[in-house]
């Protein structure tokens, strides 16, 4: 552990010292004494280039709907118990306005996977108003799931900026084992949708779920690096949560115990602010949700994003996706009042009135050659000014 110690240290000084997978295996499976060089390297490497600023990221649930059957999720197709709903675009608008209001300038819209009929048609108009009232100073941000193509590109004409895909493991293998075999859940088709995101201009994010039955730590470093090949701009990751009305649930015993997959998405927060300096990386609701200081801790491990919750009240408790989400509705303005101080109180700043573009983005835009064809519509390229 001397050894991994040392390169932490390395890494918080500002020197090189590239992590190899055998090198993130053994942090994320050593014991407590690897948190604190581990924090202390992501802190200083999240100082050095993202700098102390948090920025906010309004979700709107905007429908639960999903053709999809994941294991792990309560809002699964197959599960009955769950009452569907799907937002008004009116609905929609004044939960944004209302964020814009507060100060807002990223505005996630959140929905189970759901194709056909005029879903997607309705998000375009909304995003199209977006535009219109706000222009290139909000960042819409769309987690619709794996859509086609070609879906995506209208989607992106619209005025959409950023586009959320959480590929849940990298490993093709346990992928297969939490989604049902039937032709809709295949890695290689989400592996392709995150591709063509990336290449088409989205800021692209992704992430995987932590500490689900069968995962191993060698699995979770495979993550850190698919995330780093696929060369991401925003990443959310959280702890698995059970969910008793969810087929996964019939093996929790086989996962680990809850506070040991809180602080394993805390070293994953940590080692992928390593791995990619410039990136956004939120801290989750499940992480929230398992540990009640989650908020902090993962701004603590390198987090730099956190995102109130703006879905309406009556709507809430629609959206869990697993055990103990919290369906109070607080006030927005106590949400940013609260956020702050839990910013301050491992200071950082929380910062309103910006839409928080990763510096990961702007920087990719410009080596790929984009600013010389003209930056992609709606997009505030290099800096947060
Ligand atoms: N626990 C934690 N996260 C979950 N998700 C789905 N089900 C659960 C669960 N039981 C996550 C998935 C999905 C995101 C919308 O919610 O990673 O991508
Ligand atoms: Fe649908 Fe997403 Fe839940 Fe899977 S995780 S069932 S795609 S809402």
């Amino acid at each position: 552990m001397k050894f991994l110690e040392g390169k932490l240290d390395d890494i918080a000084a500002g020197r090189e010292a590239p992590l190899s997978r055998r090198d993130l295996t053994d942090i994320l499976e050593s014991g407590p004494g690897i948190d604190g060089p581990l924090f202390r390297a992501a802190s200083a490497v999240l100082g050095r280039n993202s700098g102390p600023g948090v920025y906010l990221r309004g979700i709107i649930e905007i429908s639960n709907a999903c053709q999809k059957n994941c294991f792990y999720c309560r809002l699964r197709r197959d599960n009955p118990g769950v009452a569907r709903y799907r937002m008004n675009s009116r609905e929609v608008m004044e939960a944004l306005t209302h964020g814009w209001n507060a100060g807002l300038r990223s505005f996630l819209l959140q929905s189970g996977e759901r194709l056909g009929g005029d879903f997607i048609e309705e998000v375009c108009a909304i995003l199209a108003e977006c535009r219109s009232r706000w222009g290139d100073s909000v960042r819409m941000v769309l987690s619709l799931g794996e859509l086609p193509a070609d879906v995506l590109d209208r989607l992106r004409e619209a005025g959409g900026s950023r586009y959320l895909l959480r590929i849940e493991t990298s490993d093709r293998g346990l992928y297969d084992r939490v989604h049902p075999c039937d032709g809709i859940h295949d890695w290689s088709a989400r592996d392709a949708c995150l591709r063509h995101l990336r290449a088409t201009g989205w800021q692209t994010g992704s992430g995987v779920l932590i500490g689900f039955p069968w995962q191993t730590a060698s699995v979770l470093a495979g993550d850190l690096e698919y995330l780093v090949d696929l060369d991401i701009d925003m990443c959310g990751m959280g702890p698995w949560i059970e969910h008793k009305d969810t087929p996964l649930d019939k093996v929790r015993e086989q996962a680990p115990p809850r506070a040991r997959r809180v602080s394993l998405t805390l070293r994953m927060i940590a080692l992928l602010r390593i791995l990619m300096p410039d990136i956004n990386i939120s801290a989750t609701t499940a992480l929230q949700t398992l540990d009640e200081e989650g908020l902090e801790k993962g701004l603590e491990a390198g987090g730099n994003v956190f995102m109130p919750n703006l879905t309406p009240p009556g709507y809430r408790a629609d959206y869990n996706l697993y055990e103990g989400k919290t369906a109070v509705a607080d006030d927005l303005e106590s949400m940013i009042t609260e956020g702050r101080k839990r910013c301050e109180s491992v200071r950082r700043l929380l910062v309103l009135g910006d839409p928080g573009d990763p510096l990961h983005y702007g920087r990719r835009l410009a080596t790929e050659g984009w600013m010389s064809g003209g930056a992609a519509p709606g997009d505030a390229i290099g800096g947060r000014g």
